[in-house]
């Protein structure tokens, strides 16, 4: 039981008297994707992991549940709110659903580089995101990444929006995305990543869009014949946690918590920067075709955007304005 663990624990430290114990326990956290070796979310999930156990002696245990066996990213943030699953690592992609704000990060081109978004994420813009969010009973430990989103594709190589006319492709549950992808002359539907592969396979959709990160690991190139390096939403990933579960933690835990996300978040954020390369060779191992980002025409896309930053200025037009003036 949780009182016998801390029993131990303190004895075992009789002569360490600053160190703190803490109670014995489990903390669940799902992610939706591969649990393979070059996998951002699960390399992250387990350093998480790593520094927590060995912050806490073991006492407190990170349980990781990959390949989304507690669901789709939708499904585990309202678990997560619900208080039935404890922790979820997500892209932003429904976040928007459970606090709108969340939505500003999710525009089209609007970061201008991995840089800039880490200042806007760890900065006052990301502190007032998680605000919102934990009003809603989700606390964000972190603003880690999933990566710069590319197309890919079976038909045929996209590299204008007049090539991605009727072109059926899945974008996550997330209306701004929806909205890019209609203006892009696209043919989108919402679908959890959970239904993906399947979908690609029979041929539901012809065409997704993610990060390297998780195409390459996750296999996409089995299914498709063509990828282009748009880049043309950051993704963001929030390491998100029940709040009612972490304002219970004693102030000891909430600090090697704390300290754990954010050393998995720079630890993430440079994995994947680190398999950029070799994702791509993977890539083009596996006969993908690759269309440059110098290669696709970005003047036409940036262009198709414009009409979604528009049509939600009321909205998000004056935080749009401040992420765009980081620098
Ligand atoms: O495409 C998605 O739904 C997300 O990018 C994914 C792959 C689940 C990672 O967050």
């Amino acid at each position: 039981s949780g009182s016998d663990a801390t029993e131990q624990q303190s004895e075992n430290t009789n002569d360490d008297a600053t160190k703190p114990t803490f109670e014995s326990r489990t903390i669940a956290l799902g992610h939706a994707t591969s649990d393979s070796e070059n996998s951002h979310y699960h390399q992250g999930a387990l350093k998480f992991k790593e520094l927590v156990e060995e912050a806490t002696d073991g006492q407190v245990t990170i349980e990781i549940h990959p390949n989304g066996v507690l669901g789709g990213e939708r499904e585990m943030i309202e678990a997560v709110q619900l208080g039935t699953v404890d922790m979820v690592f997500t892209s932003t992609g429904p976040v928007g659903n459970f606090a709108s704000k969340s939505n500003a990060f999710d525009f089209p081109f609007l970061f201008r580089d991995r840089e800039h978004a880490y200042k806007v994420l760890d900065g006052e813009i990301g502190e007032e995101v998680n605000q919102q969010l934990e009003s809603a009973g989700l606390k964000v430990l972190v603003w880690a990444e999933n990566g710069f989103r590319n197309i890919t594709n079976s038909t045929h190589p996209i590299k204008t929006p007049d090539d991605l006319k009727g072109v059926k492709i899945r974008t996550m549950e997330n209306k701004i995305h929806l909205d890019s992808f209609r203006q892009f002359g696209a043919d989108p539907t919402p679908m959890a990543f959970t239904e993906l592969f399947t979908a690609l396979q029979q041929g539901v959709v012809d065409a997704q869009e993610n990060p390297l990160s998780v195409i390459i690991p996750n296999k996409f190139y089995e299914v498709q014949d063509y990828l282009t390096l748009t880049g043309h939403f950051y993704s963001p990933a929030p390491l998100i946690i029940n709040k009612d579960l972490f304002d219970s933690f004693s102030p000891e835990l909430q600090d090697v918590i704390t300290k754990a996300a954010e050393e998995m978040r720079d630890f993430e954020r440079e994995f994947i920067y680190q398999q950029e390369q070799e994702y791509l060779k993977i890539a083009e191992e596996n006969g993908m075709e690759i269309i440059q980002a110098d290669e696709y025409d970005f003047e036409a896309f940036f262009e198709a955007a414009q009409p979604v930053y528009e049509k939600y200025a009321d909205e998000y037009g004056d935080i749009l304005d401040r992420i765009i003036a980081t620098e």
